[in-house]
């Protein structure tokens, strides 16, 4: 199995605070793989090194087996999309323009054409509401255009940083199905979350994070099982 993602010993300082303190996993193709840890365990400060957005102080990250650019830019050209906390809409833009943002990096090819269609599959709604305001979408609709956006950068690997955040119990199931839909279309998918009960089980394995450090690591479904994580993270 080829390695999408590995991270070898990873630490990020802001200033003094040493945020990630030697973090190391991997993300085979094709799998999910979710982190999961409390307020400002440091899931984010994860992501924004992969997204060459957070300096490492030290480690190393390989993507699809060669190491990880550090532009932003060249990130997004190897085949990294993140889809970020608080989904980071251009809000006054509307959902055609921010699925067309989204693909900037290409032409206006025809495989953007597909790309669109792929992201109207997976979102019926969306196709109603391409020219709707996306800050005026429901919160559910606008994680959708999110991951959409993210999508229309054609990547081998989607991070995705906490997206059930604010979301309602019953718009997070089929947020979490979709997940599960995207990577059955042969997707990679590092996913971070709070709600760790939900992302552990959609996930084929799961990383617990606690203040910058890994916790456990194991199955999926084991860990979300597991009395002590579910003592720690799943009240009870
Ligand atoms: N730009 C920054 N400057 C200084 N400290 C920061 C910065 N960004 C994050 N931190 C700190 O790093 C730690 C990890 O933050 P991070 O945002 O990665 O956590 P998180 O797990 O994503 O939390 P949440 O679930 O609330 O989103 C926190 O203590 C936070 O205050
Ligand atoms: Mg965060």
């Amino acid at each position: 199995m080829t390695q999408a993602l590995r991270v070898e010993d990873l630490h990020v300082h802001y200033g003094t605070i040493h945020a990630i303190q030697g973090v190391t996993f991997s993300v085979d193709q094709g799998e999910v793989v979710s982190i999961v840890g409390s307020n400002g365990a440091g899931k984010s400060t994860i992501m924004w090194s992969l997204t060459g957005v957070a300096e490492r102080s030290s480690g190393t990250v390989e993507i699809f087996g060669e190491p990880l650019p550090a532009k932003p830019h060249d990130i997004v050209n190897r085949g990294v999309a993140l889809v970020p906390e608080r989904r980071r809409l251009f809000s006054a833009l509307t959902v055609q323009e921010n699925l067309i943002m989204g693909g900037y990096r290409r032409a206006r090819d025809e495989r953007m054409e597909a790309d669109l269609e792929r992201c109207f599959q997976l979102f019926p709604i969306l196709k109603q509401r391409l020219k709707q305001r996306a800050g005026t979408l429901s919160g559910g609709e606008q994680q959708m255009l999110a991951i959409s956006r993210a999508l229309m950068s054609d990547p081998r690997i989607l991070l995705l940083d906490e997206p059930s955040l604010g979301l309602a119990p019953i718009v997070v199931d089929t947020l979490m199905e979709t997940i599960l839909r995207i990577r059955s279309e042969g997707m990679t998918i590092l996913l971070v979350e709070q709600n760790a009960t939900q992302a552990l089980e959609i996930s084929d394995r799961g990383y617990i994070l606690e203040v910058g450090r890994f916790l456990k690591e194991g199955p999926g479904v084991a860990l979300a099982q597991d009395p002590e994580v579910r003592r720690a993270y799943l009240g009870g």
